[in-house]
């Protein structure tokens, strides 16, 4: 994060963040942007151990206490499998008896990860397994769904809430890998659009950011990588960072997008204009 966007962002002070998936990767480097900017933040994950997968972090619950000691802010750490509807009912709970009602939701938690908990192989539009076809629609759009649906009434009564859901480049754009995944992150546009238009008279914004490709701990381990890709500098040809991804959520989750719901920011240096 640069020092101009440091000074530029509102402070997100008095608002309860719920970040899922943010035990590692984009919703961990999320969940410390927003701390930073003084918002009490729950993280989320599927285990205390998910963190540790890819060498991001001890534990889920050792993340949250770091954060609160490095911000001086209220966090806490929740469990849950955003697939299923109890555990998505306890974590809400959870985080609601720890810091209070949520008033910033990140629907991070997801990604092309089939039920075997690696990336489907075969994973095309004729040949991807049912088992990993059913895993990622639980994992993307039922799991963004079952969250939106414990959390948004309770905006919707308080007349206040921005929502972030996680869309990616690969639901805009025609792919021969990671269909099903592509097409269940252009049904979370959609569902997001949707829920814009109902919630836009009850003063709960929703919008989705869809990242191109991105330099979190699992990206790099989980397929071949183009070192060219990963240089920092001015060529918007390469890898995002996971700070790049953080510093669009923070703008959409605080007053300075105030005005702005149902829409899709593509976080990817204008990949998608051009065939992949
Ligand atoms: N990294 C990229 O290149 C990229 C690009 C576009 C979109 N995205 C999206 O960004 C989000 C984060 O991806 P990432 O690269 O940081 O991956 P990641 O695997 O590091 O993070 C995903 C998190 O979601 C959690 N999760 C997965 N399934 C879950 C479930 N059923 N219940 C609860 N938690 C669950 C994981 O444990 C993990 O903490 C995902 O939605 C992904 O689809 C990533």
């Amino acid at each position: 994060m640069n020092e101009w966007s440091r000074v530029r962002t509102a402070s997100l002070a008095g608002s309860v963040a719920l970040v899922t998936g943010s035990g590692r990767g984009l919703g961990r480097a999320i969940a410390s942007r927003l701390a930073e900017l003084g918002a009490d933040v729950a993280v989320h994950d599927i285990s205390e151990s998910a963190p540790a997968q890819f060498g991001e972090e001890k534990s889920l619950t050792g993340l949250a206490e770091r954060l609160a000691a490095e911000q001086g802010v209220r966090t806490t750490a929740v469990l849950g499998d955003i697939s299923d509807e109890a555990q998505v009912a306890a974590m809400v709970e959870a985080t609601r008896q720890a810091l209070g009602p949520v008033s910033i939701l990140v629907n991070c938690a997801g990604g092309d990860i089939g039920a075997a908990g690696g990336k489907p192989d075969p994973n095309g539009a004729l040949d991807i397994s049912l088992a990993d076809t059913q895993a990622i629609i639980n994992r993307n759009f039922i799991g963004t769904m079952l969250v939106c649906r414990a959390v948004l009434p309770g905006m919707k009564e308080r007349q206040q809430g921005s929502v972030i859901n996680f869309g990616s480049l690969n639901g805009h754009r025609a792919v021969t890998s990671e269909v099903v995944y592509g097409c269940m992150k252009a049904a979370i546009v959609h569902y997001t659009r949707c829920l814009a238009m109902e919630l836009r008279h009850h003063g709960v914004r929703v919008n989705v950011v869809s990242p191109g490709p991105t330099m979190s701990a699992r990206f790099l381990a989980t397929r071949p990588t183009d070192p060219a890709m990963m240089a920092a500098g001015p060529d918007l040809d390469r890898y995002a960072t996971p700070e790049e991804i953080a510093g669009v959520v923070a703008f959409l989750a605080g007053p300075d997008s105030g005005f702005v719901s149902g829409q899709v920011v593509r976080i990817d240096g204008a990949a998608g204009l051009y065939p992949a």
